[in-house]
């Protein structure tokens, strides 16, 4: 059952290629430059004239929450928050009927994620709803959903799960652009032709597994670590570093790069892997000056590059490479080598990676 893996995550790992590519089949339109989302098609008038749009989740689908924030904003130039749903469910939110709300959660049954959508609702808010598991609770409480048909997740660290809530909010944020003008045709067109590639440069992204099996070994011992990005590289960086902590119960937090020199730099010194998203996008130059205080201060760094990079590989103790691509996409590929490496610094220590210690599934009670 676990298709010759060793773990049920590396099995997940691996059929993000596929799982991805399932997410988007018959959403997408290249030639046309046009995305079709069925599940939430009867609200497309709706999204002409919304105020904002607020993302409700937990754990990772708060991160892919993230990346949904960027993305939905850069293409649909709509407003977004993205909150925790436990937090904001014991506030007093102001919501109106020109707010969407968007709950993301792999299972359907997160108890905070539903008490969110009901206070939610109550107020008049539509709400959509992002779910793994067809028929669960959460896809029964929303107005209109898309799901993420990754398929059964096993392994309790989210994996497939996460990559598939980011392509669906890639393709929510090109649908409302789409419905709001928001973005030209030829545009669209671009991006869609580059979306149809992403499962064959995950497969590529998952070519560095024994590079980064090596990695692994070589900093298995540390007792923390840090992951920084910047733009979408730093929800990417906050689930490099959930991953770590929850299978490997080693010490990680994640943290946008530039904030590091407000607090975290404290921490290096020669015992500290610092992990960044380096890869050759619009924030490149500036995570690099983040690349080189860590440097001068002997901290241990591990770089997610572009293919063919070599300014941050001269600079870097490791670097591991991912294929390039529209910068809308690399979270996508960014996560690969941070889910690989997680799972075998996890195994090195000898950790049950597919049920850590004091963590289920499925959250179902507050
Ligand atoms: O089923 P959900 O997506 O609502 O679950 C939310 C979190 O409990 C979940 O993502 C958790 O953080 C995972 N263990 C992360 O790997």
């Amino acid at each position: 059952e676990k298709g010759g893996f060793d773990h049920f995550m590396l099995k997940e790992i691996f059929e993000q290629p596929r799982s991805i590519l399932d997410c988007m089949r018959g959403r997408i339109y290249p030639e046309l430059g046009q995305v079709q989302l069925g599940g939430i098609k009867a609200f497309a008038d709706k999204l002409k004239n919304i105020d904002r749009i607020i993302i409700v989740a937990c754990g990772t689908s708060w991160h892919a929450g993230l990346v949904g924030e960027y993305l939905i904003e850069e293409y649909a130039r709509i407003p977004v928050e993205v909150e925790y749903a436990s937090e904001f469910r014991y506030r007093n939110p102001i919501i109106t009927e020109k707010d969407v709300v968007i709950a993301i959660s792999q299972s359907g049954e997160t108890a905070d994620t539903m008490a969110a959508i009901e206070m939610a609702k109550e107020k008049g808010a539509t709400i959509f709803g992002i779910c793994n598991v067809a028929g669960a609770s959460i896809p029964r409480l929303t107005h209109a959903g898309v799901y993420t048909h990754a398929g059964p997740e096993i392994g309790v660290a989210s994996t497939k799960a996460f990559t598939a809530q980011v392509t669906v909010l890639t393709l929510m944020a090109f649908y409302m652009a789409q419905q709001r003008g928001t973005i030209s045709d030829v545009k669209m067109r671009e991006l869609l032709t580059e979306l149809e590639t992403v499962p064959d440069k995950v497969q590529s992204a998952l070519a560095s597994n024994e590079l980064v099996k090596y990695i692994a070994g070589e900093i298995k011992d540390a007792s923390n670590c840090l992951f920084l990005g910047r733009g979408s590289g730093f929800p990417v960086a906050l689930e490099g570093a959930l991953k770590l902590k929850e299978i490997s119960y080693i010490h990680a937090e994640g943290y946008p790069a530039a904030e590091m020199k407000h607090g975290p730099i404290a921490l290096i010194d020669e015992q500290m892997p610092v992990v960044f998203i380096a890869t050759n996008n619009s924030s490149y130059e500036k995570v690099i000056s983040n690349i080189q205080e860590v440097k001068a201060r002997k901290g241990i760094v591990i770089a997610i590059v572009t293919e063919g990079d070599k300014k941050v590989k001269n600079m870097v103790d490791y670097s591991i490479e991912i294929p390039d691509t529209d910068e809308a996409f690399l979270p996508l590929l960014a996560t690969i080598p941070l889910q690989l490496l997680s799972y075998h610094i996890a195994v090195m220590r000898g950790c049950n990676v597919d049920q850590p210690r004091n963590l289920a599934k499925s959250v179902t009670v507050e």
